[in-house]
């Protein structure tokens, strides 16, 4: 039925005869001739339609958007002047013998090229919206990555083995979807929220090399970079070291990056997450943003400004600046708007400092709360921070939780405005890191509890087995997460390999050994038959699409997404269903919803 693909007829094809399929994007008439915009998968032709074929020209004229089309004709140079370099086809034209509607189309609720088309529209009319170069040139990119991936991981020895999505839950952190079982009254299924557990059992089975993309299921409150079902590019190995499996993923990403947008990654810094917390408050620093904390807690310990020194005095405070260069210039009403920004992250205030003539000392200063330092802290801060005349500067005290996540916002705020891309405080380019030796818990103050920070089969650091006992937040773990501008791209651990200290660490997270036998029991009895030293990693497909496209949602590289409400709007799931189904589910509902009318 076709020759080509609209989109890739070229100067190559001059004078030759064509024959295209594809969707009408608009029909223009143009006084006696009609241009067809066509369509398909690889882009636009401009197709001419002369009225001395009467035949054809009827056809051309009784066109509309979307119609489904065939044209055949022949190819030719536009005029001079006409040529247009956006498009791959932009030199030539197809100048129309023959048309054949394939199938016409009702009007479409909105015009295919409006860019300011509401999401909700956008995902109501999914197959429209998909329709679109945008969302085909994602979803093609995210196809030409995920072959890049298997082709890397093949060359290297992987095999795809695929794992359960009827499974029993994994604990990953997030609530699981559960899958009500027939067959067994009052018991469920959970979908995976990873292959975590297989992937291990995999290993032990001497598998050696494991990968698979797959999806994941995680019923958690939905971000910018979350979606309830996404996909994971998963990797498990066997006798490799931490730093074999960092060196080979780094490999994977530099080559994947290459080989699909022609981008080098360049080298990936190191940073343990210590670090990264202490200069950047997050564990995923966007290092394109020049920008960081500087440490104030150990001085404003006796300063006369309660705000200040009552978390520099508390166990778990912290006192830090954020100098922004050039940011004296900021107007009350723009401080304004970052105090009310850190508020959604707890903070109480934002204070902030100026500074106008460094020289003149405090006197040069202007502030709320320079009058409340005694000189020791104001010299501190100027010296640390590195002021010069014309700076701002913000202090967040508090809580170190609150801290870090206030002012690790705000600095992500602050360096992606303008302001500071005027003020060179951004770098346009890719910053990938590895971000390392993360704790292996952390402590949640409202069940007062130590949590698994990754997950609960992630090994201890060499010599830190002891710390699981006398004090946990000392210990580290063999785990590691890849960031990209400011995003986790991925994060993987170096497994436990060995039963008793697999207990160990379940006993430090107050799981006691019967509710482990009942949840983990098939790990712990896996683990005793010679399992071999393993870990592994997985990278959030999704986000590396999102990233790569540059697209403004996670949604933009999904074909059929679930919205911030965890919906459906295509296909209006999920739905209520009828008695019937309920029934043979076992399941009576607490607030019964109307059931559909029954097909
Ligand atoms: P983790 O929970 O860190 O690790 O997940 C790995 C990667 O998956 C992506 N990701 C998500 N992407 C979109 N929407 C979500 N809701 C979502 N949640 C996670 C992120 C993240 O870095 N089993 C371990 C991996 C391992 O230890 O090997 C795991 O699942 O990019
Ligand atoms: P106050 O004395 O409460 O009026 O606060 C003086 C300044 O400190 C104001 O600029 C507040 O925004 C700021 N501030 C108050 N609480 C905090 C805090 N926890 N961290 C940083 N700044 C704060």
């Amino acid at each position: 039925m076709r020759s080509e693909y609209c989109g890739l007829v070229t100067e190559a094809l001059l004078g030759q005869n064509v024959t295209l399929c594809g969707w009408v994007n608009r029909r223009r008439d143009h006084g006696g001739v009609i241009f067809v915009d066509l369509r398909d998968r690889e882009g636009y032709v401009q197709v001419v339609c002369d009225p001395d074929r009467p035949e054809m020209f009827k056809i051309a004229e009784s066109l509309r958007n979307e119609f489904c089309i065939q044209v055949k004709g022949v190819v030719r140079a536009r005029p001079a002047g006409t040529t247009n370099d956006n498009l791959k086809s932009g030199k030539v034209e197809v100048l129309c013998h023959e048309i054949h509607v394939l199938n016409p189309s009702v009007t479409p609720p909105f015009q295919l090229d409006d860019d300011n088309l509401s999401e909700t529209t956008r995902l109501t009319h999914r197959v429209l919206d998909l329709r679109r170069p945008y969302m085909q040139r994602n979803l093609m990119l995210r196809y030409r990555v995920a072959m890049e991936v298997r082709k890397f991981l093949d060359a290297n020895g992987f095999i795809d083995i695929e794992t359960p999505m009827l499974t029993k839950s994994t604990p990953e952190g997030a609530r699981d979807y559960l899958v009500p079982s027939r067959v067994h009254d009052g018991m469920f299924f959970a979908l995976p929220q990873s292959p975590q557990l297989f992937k291990q059992l995999l290993m032990v089975a001497g598998y050696d090399r494991y990968y698979q993309i797959t999806k994941c299921f995680r019923d958690e409150d939905l971000r910018a970079d979350r979606q309830p079902e996404f996909t994971q590019i998963d990797i498990e190995t066997s006798f490799l070291t931490e730093e074999d499996i960092r060196a080979m993923f780094q490999g994977m990403m530099k080559t994947v990056f290459q080989n699909t947008i022609g981008v080098d990654l360049g080298e990936f810094p190191v940073m343990p997450y210590a670090e990264a917390m202490h200069r950047f408050g997050s564990d995923k620093p966007d290092l394109r943003v020049k920008l960081e904390f500087t440490e104030l807690t150990d001085v404003m310990a006796d300063v006369d400004f309660k705000v200040f020194s009552a978390p520099a005095q508390m166990a778990n405070g912290r006192v830090v600046a954020l100098r922004i260069p050039g940011g004296a210039e900021m107007s009350r009403s723009e401080i304004d708007a970052y105090t009310e920004f850190v508020k959604i992250y707890g903070a109480k205030g934002l204070a902030w400092i100026k500074v106008n003539d460094i020289a003149q000392g405090r006197d040069g200063l202007q502030s709320p709360i320079v009058k409340n330092l005694h000189d020791a802290a104001i010299a501190a801060i100027l010296q640390r921070s590195g002021a010069q005349n014309g700076d701002i500067l913000f202090f967040g005290a508090d809580k170190a939780k609150i801290v870090n996540d206030a002012m690790g916002a705000l600095r992500i705020k602050i360096g992606h405005s303008e302001f500071a891309k005027k003020q060179g405080l951004f770098e346009d380019r890719w910053a990938p890191l590895w971000v390392v030796d993360f704790p292996m818990f952390e402590y949640d103050e409202e069940e007062g509890r130590w949590n698994a920070m990754h997950h609960p089969f992630t090994s201890p650091k060499d010599g830190h087995e002891e710390f699981m006992d006398t004090d946990p937040g000392q210990c580290l773990a063999k785990a590691y997460d890849m960031v990209l501008n400011g995003w986790e791209l991925g994060g993987g651990s170096v497994r436990i390999h060995r039963a008793d200290v697999q207990s160990k660490v379940f006993s430090a997270l107050k799981i006691g050994p019967e509710e482990a036998r009942a949840k983990f029991g098939f790990l712990l009895d896996a683990l005793q038959y010679g399992a071999p030293p393993h870990g592994g990693l997985a990278f959030g497909l999704d986000r590396l699409i999102t990233l790569m496209t540059k697209a403004e949602s996670i949604r933009d590289v999904i074909a059929f997404p679930k919205t911030q409400r965890a919906q459906c709007l295509l296909t209006q799931a999920p739905s209520p269903v009828d008695e019937k189904q309920l029934r043979e589910l076992h399941i009576r509902l607490r607030n019964p919803v109307a059931a559909p009318a029954s097909a």
